[in-house]
């Protein structure tokens, strides 16, 4: 199904720390089948911000089985220092307001499946909570055999986003949920669990409390430091990176190398200002735009035509604006989320493509 805005009515706001709130949306009978999501996925939220349209993206916070029963998607929103929109969703939403919300995307899910018996770990700090909330609570309601350890850092105690639904989850969950808080500025009595998640701290935990050869999948969610840490201690146990699977949520500082774009070949790289035929298609319906091969890319000329193009953050992150391509060849100048194998399928991020021949077809209603 494309992805489409709808406005959602906020029915639920909790404080969940001094600096974050979760919002629940009530998802009218009509529309639960469009919202139907799986754990670990995100939902992008749209409004206008001193007289700018603004777009930012948070993961669904709720179990799927939840959602099923209620009609309630929450999500969790931190403020980050200087931020344009958390600071805003956390000061303005409230109950009895409502927002454009796009449907859920995302790939930071497993398929639960009732007859699995696994073994997760998730690796989270500060609102990279959120996804992993909704991937325990879904995969151990779903898998009744399954096993989720999960290790969260935090700066101290009162900045631990969702902390009693954390612990009513291990009690819900008892011996199937394990749950272990590492505070970087609170003294707890067990030394293992003092100071930051760098890769020293993942690798203890890895060598005392987790048998990383009999772990299933791994999720990690958190600041960029503490992601790459946290993979990095899990490849020095040999674990095969087809078993770690991260969600970002914002550009890297240091890049994982760009991933081949759809063009494999520079040396068909021509002149810079060549203009060249772009037909886009979306919806079931094609426009054809003429763009140069740098400079904007095939969203935003895609967008300045008038066509109704799914997007969010525009970096290279999300994944929001992917499409296939169809014919001809393109180069990405970012990608930060498609993985190998989807780019050797031809999905692009249209935010950072531009064409490299003179003709490309492109479509956005072809799914990962
Ligand atoms: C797939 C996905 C899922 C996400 N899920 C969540 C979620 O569940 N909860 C949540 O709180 N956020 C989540 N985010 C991040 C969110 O979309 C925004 O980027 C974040 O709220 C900051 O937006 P802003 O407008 O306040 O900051 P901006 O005004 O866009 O940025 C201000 C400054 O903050 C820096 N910055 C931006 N994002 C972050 C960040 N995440 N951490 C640290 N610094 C940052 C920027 O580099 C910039 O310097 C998610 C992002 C993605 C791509
Ligand atoms: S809009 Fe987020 S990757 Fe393109």
């Amino acid at each position: 199904m494309a992805l489409s805005f709808h406005t959602l009515p906020i029915t639920e706001r909790r404080e969940e720390t001094a600096d974050s709130v979760s919002i629940g949306f009530s998802v009218p009978p009509e529309l639960r089948a469009a919202y139907q999501f799986s754990a670990g996925q995100f939902v992008t939220l749209r409004t206008r911000i001193d007289d700018q349209e603004q777009r930012r993206s948070y993961s669904i916070c709720s179990a799927e089985q939840d959602y099923a029963e209620s009609g309630v998607l929450r999500v969790g929103i931190k403020r980050v220092n200087g931020g344009l929109f958390s600071n805003w969703a956390n000061d303005h939403l409230k109950p009895g307001q409502s927002i454009d919300v796009m449907t859920p995307d995302g790939r930071f899910t497993t398929a639960s499946e009732a007859t699995r018996s696994r073994s997760y770990l998730g690796f989270a700090g500060g609102s990279g909570i959120t996804p992993m909330l909704s991937l325990i609570h879904s995969v151990l309601g779903t898998e009744t055999t399954s096993r989720f350890t999960l290790i969260y850092g935090n700066r101290n105690a009162r900045s631990i986003m969702f902390l009693e639904a954390l612990e009513d989850l291990k009690n819900r969950y008892l011996g199937r949920m394990r749950l272990y808080h590492v505070l970087a500025e609170d003294h707890q009595e067990i030394e293992l669990f003092n100071g930051m998640l760098d890769q020293a701290k993942c690798a203890a935990f890895l060598d005392q409390l987790v048998q990383p050869d009999r772990v299933d999948e791994v999720f990690i969610c958190g600041p960029e430091p503490m992601m790459n840490a946290a993979e990095a201690a899990l490849i020095d146990t040999g674990m095969p990176i087809s078993k770690i699977r991260i969600e970002r949520f914002g550009s890297p500082v240091q890049s994982r190398p760009i991933l081949p774009p759809a063009s494999p070949n520079p040396a068909e790289v021509t002149s810079p200002t060549k203009l060249r035929n772009v037909v886009i298609v979306a919806d079931g319906k094609s426009r054809q735009l003429q763009l140069p091969d740098i400079g904007i890319s095939v969203l935003d000329a895609g967008l300045a035509a008038g066509i109704d193009l799914p997007y969010a953050c525009k970096g290279g992150v999300c994944c929001t604006c992917r499409a296939r391509v169809l014919e001809g060849e393109v180069v990405m100048d970012k990608n930060y989320t498609l993985e190998p194998n989807e780019v050797a399928q031809g999905f692009v991020l249209t935010c950072q493509c531009h064409p490299r021949s003179d003709r490309v077809v492109l479509s956005y209603d072809e799914r990962l």
